[in-house]
């Protein structure tokens, strides 16, 4: 119960990485809110698992690419539970397209829900925990293609490549309100916004070969470090990514 009497926001906590989050930071102890949009469903069974785990979340109606509602979900974590120790920006969406197909309604979406929600998550998060003193984590999802390519997916390494920065940038000027800001890169993790690959066989082997672990990560493989970076563990962590991959980013054939 590392995390207990700590309060956490995880945007995106519904599903995917997200909802492993969430389940992990409720597991050790934190209280949570999460956004919903269009599944209030999947949040309710959510805040059910979690109070069978002892602890406590909140679903509140917000999308996160909108700074107001963003504002809403700090407002309602300070309501419903008294403070904000843990903002975990994790929303994201990929379009998979060429730069050479790439709509501006698809580039637009992209942008909003990667990298503008966690600029302004960071912000409206941190000015709260400067308010209430004693500093904060912020946590943001990334994922190996912060710095790697993926041809074919431009705008969603464009958004990525952006939190990078985001971590580097803005922990570099909240340190000194103990504000530590680090990135998690996630690789392959086996989770709906990879469903098209897990439902082809034959790219799911290629996949998995490129991959020095041998295989996909689990959406728990990836709480667990955002649970040890929430953590007291993780006091001198600022501004800086860890990569959760498997090893794919250094993968090599040894040609
Ligand atoms: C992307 C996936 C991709 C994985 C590894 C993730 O960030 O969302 O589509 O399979 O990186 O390349």
């Amino acid at each position: 119960m590392s995390l207990k009497n700590k309060v956490a926001i995880v945007t995106g906590g519904n599903s995917g990485i997200g909802q492993a989050i969430v389940l992990e930071l409720a597991r050790q102890g934190a209280s949570i809110v999460i956004d919903y949009v269009v599944h209030p469903e999947a949040t309710e069974k959510l805040e059910q698992q979690i109070a069978k785990l002892g602890s406590q979340c909140s679903g509140v109606e917000a999308d996160v690419s909108k700074v107001a509602e963003l504002q809403k979900m700090v407002d309602a974590a300070v309501k419903t539970f008294g403070r904000l120790d843990i903002m975990v920006n994790n929303a994201g969406v990929e379009t998979r397209t060429s730069v050479l197909d790439t709509t501006e309604s698809q580039y637009d979406r992209v942008m909003a829900i990667n990298l503008k929600s966690a600029f302004f998550g960071t912000q409206i998060a941190a000015r709260q925990m400067i308010k209430q003193g004693g500093g904060g984590r912020i946590i943001n999802i990334t994922s190996v293609h912060e710095d790697w390519p993926m041809p074919g997916n431009t705008a969603y390494c464009l958004a990525k490549g952006g939190m990078r920065m985001l971590t580097r940038t803005a922990g570099v000027e909240l340190a000194k309100h103990n504000v530590l800001i680090v990135g998690v890169g996630p690789g392959a993790v086996a989770t709906p916004i990879n469903l098209s690959t897990m439902n082809d066989p034959a790219k799911l082997a290629q996949l998995d070969a490129a991959i020095p672990i041998g295989r996909m990560a689990r959406p728990e493989e990836i709480a667990s470090v955002v649970a040890f970076l929430a953590g007291d563990g993780a006091s001198y962590l600022t501004a800086t990514t860890i990569f959760a991959d498997g090893g794919i980013m250094q993968a090599s054939v040894g040609l």
